[in-house]
């Protein structure tokens, strides 16, 4: 369950949120047929399809919330930029989720062999730029996380978010996972 963050100062309101995401409406997915908006809310609609708990499918939907305009840093990967923002407006497991999705990549490809067939031709491109296939010391480091399951799950919704008019959350849905907090 998320963490009660009721009073807290940190949490950005639900419509700062919202706003963020809708800014992703016209961004591009480089190379991918969908905009950053709607991979964000099928990767929701993929995670809970899974048996996603409400903070993994709020995870799924913010996963690239570091490439939103206002969120975007300058000579920092998008992991790492939404993990440090999800760890503070979310909690602290949507940060780890979120900041897990690309080494995920890294570790599935070496654990499921079928894993690398099925990526898009962009992700297998991002891959190398990533450091590549994770090693085995990596592997096992990755593995040890106590919520590394849910990260691995998480990357599956990820690449499974792409496809023009697939299944899809919407922002209502997401509202309602973000007033728990
Ligand atoms: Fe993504």
């Amino acid at each position: 369950m998320m963490s009660d963050k009721a009073g807290s100062t940190h949490a950005i309101p639900t419509e700062e949120v919202v706003a963020l995401l809708e800014s992703m409406a016209d961004l591009p997915y480089l190379g991918e047929p969908v905009s950053q908006l709607e991979h964000s809310l099928q990767a929701g609609a993929a995670m809970r399809a899974a048996g996603g708990d409400d903070e993994a499918v709020l995870a799924a939907v913010l996963h690239d919330i570091g490439r939103a305009p206002a969120l975007r840093t300058k000579g920092e990967p998008h992991e790492i930029t939404g993990q440090r923002w999800c760890a503070e407006e979310i909690s602290e497991r949507a940060g780890y989720l979120v900041g897990a999705h690309v080494p995920a990549k890294r570790v599935l490809v070496v654990i499921d062999p079928a894993y690398g067939d099925e990526l898009s031709s962009t992700s297998v491109a991002t891959l190398r730029t990533q450091g590549g296939p994770a090693s085995k010391d990596e592997v096992d480091a990755f593995l040890a996380h106590p919520w590394a399951a849910d990260a691995l799950e998480l990357r599956r919704a990820d690449d499974a978010a792409k496809v023009p008019g697939g299944d899809a959350l919407d922002m209502d849905e997401v509202v309602a996972l973000l007033d728990v907090r």
